[in-house]
């Protein structure tokens, strides 16, 4: 399918989604374009043609038009010339509750560590979470656990590659033709490579930069404009960006410089998108976590950077992965390494505060203090 009919069906599901919610949220729409689809045309409740080589907001203005008026009347599935069937899914959303009840969420990176945490915690507060990683066996494999414990239709595990522009609007689209659109992005996908910046070959700062700095750029670029069309079709509505950002974006970092680079960039990113994106209706801020030592970037055994921080003597006097972890411990006023129930909480701050955007929250006990 060409690009330019994917962000077709990105621009009517994202409309659709506000113009067809019985409620006063947005509602969930899914796309489908297969044979079956296709050949079933006269049995949508609505059929209709669209100026698909129009702009947004033609395409909006054309849609308003041709859909009855009084909400009883609104079709549950409807037909788009040349497109397929979208299909509104109210039954999956009823009777949802939580904090992010009947929002969509996709959160990058989600195959292990924070990122899988935080989609665990959103579905547990009603969301529809979809897992994106490059690791899509997995993000698959927890997707299907989740929609188990809640209900089918409730995750999704999809491919992306943060640091490739086609895969991520690939994903983009995949996430319309599920459910419609996007209410909460949380690019999360990050790595990280200790060296000192007197070794460190380049290839190592181009791969980490291309997915913690440019990842983030790239999925920004595809999903805002989704989220930019559901404001264009209920503007007083609010989408949410967040980024997981880290300490090292708010201080420098010894022997990992081209991580801690990179998340400077990243908050220099979160600024920029806040001050252009508000008249989308879309907040974007960052959050910047502390050291998550008993995660699998912490722990892993062969390639954690308990192991590689040891192997490097970055720590002065360490002589076990124990040593250098209590080193790192003794660095956080609080005692601890940050948990992944400390970050959802910040995520929620985030998304109920409507009175924000462009900042960059740590997350850290204490080890970093703005001024
Ligand atoms: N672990 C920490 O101590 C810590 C602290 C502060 C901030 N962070 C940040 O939190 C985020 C998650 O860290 P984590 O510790 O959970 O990491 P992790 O290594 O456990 O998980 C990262 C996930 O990202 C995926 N990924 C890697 N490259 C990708 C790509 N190109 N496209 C899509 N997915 C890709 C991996 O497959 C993996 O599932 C990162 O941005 C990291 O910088 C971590």
């Amino acid at each position: 399918m060409s690009q330019d009919k994917r962000e077709v069906i990105n621009i009517v599901g994202a409309a659709l989604r506000g113009l067809t919610s019985p409620v006063k949220q947005l509602g969930i729409l899914s796309f489908d374009d297969s044979k079956q689809a296709l050949a079933a045309k006269g049995q949508a409740d609505l059929e209709l043609t669209l100026p698909l080589k129009a702009s947004a907001e033609e395409i909006i203005s054309a849609l308003k038009e041709k859909l009855p008026k009084k909400t009883h009347l609104i079709p549950k599935s409807i037909f788009v010339e040349n497109l397929g069937l979208f299909r509104r899914e109210d039954k999956l959303v009823s009777g949802l509750t939580g904090r992010v009840a009947g929002k969509i969420c996709v959160v990058t990176g989600a195959a292990q560590g924070f990122g899988l945490a935080i989609a665990q915690d959103l579905i547990k507060q009603g969301a529809f979470v979809v897992l994106a990683d490059i690791n899509d066996r997995e993000a698959i494999s927890q997707a299907n656990a989740l929609c188990e414990q809640f209900g089918k239709g409730r995750a999704i595990g999809l491919a992306i590659d943060v640091a490739n522009a086609r895969s991520v609007s690939q994903a983009a689209h995949q996430v319309v033709r599920k459910f419609g659109g996007v209410d909460v992005l949380i690019p999360n996908a990050g790595v990280g490579k200790a060296e000192s910046v007197k070794t460190q070959p380049e290839k190592d700062f181009d791969f980490i930069n291309s997915i913690n700095y440019k990842g983030y750029f790239l999925c920004v670029q595809y999903f805002a404009r989704i989220m930019a069309v559901q404001h264009l079709v209920r503007p007083e509505m609010y989408s949410d960006i967040i980024q997981i950002n880290s300490k090292s974006g708010l201080a420098g970092s010894n022997r990992y410089a081209a991580y801690a680079g990179s998340k400077f960039g990243g908050i220099g990113l979160t600024q920029s998108f806040a001050l252009e994106l508000i008249e989308d209706g879309i907040k974007v801020n960052a959050i910047c976590p502390g050291n998550f030592l008993d995660g699998p970037l912490w722990s892993d055994p062969e390639k954690g950077l308990f192991v590689q921080f040891l192997r490097m003597g970055k720590v002065p006097g360490a002589k076990t992965i124990d040593d250098v972890r209590k080193a790192y411990e003794a660095k956080v006023p609080m005692g601890r390494g940050c948990k992944p129930a400390d970050v959802v909480k910040a995520i929620y701050y985030l998304i109920e505060q409507e009175y924000e955007t462009g900042q960059a929250l740590p997350v850290t006990g204490g080890q970093i203090m703005l001024s």
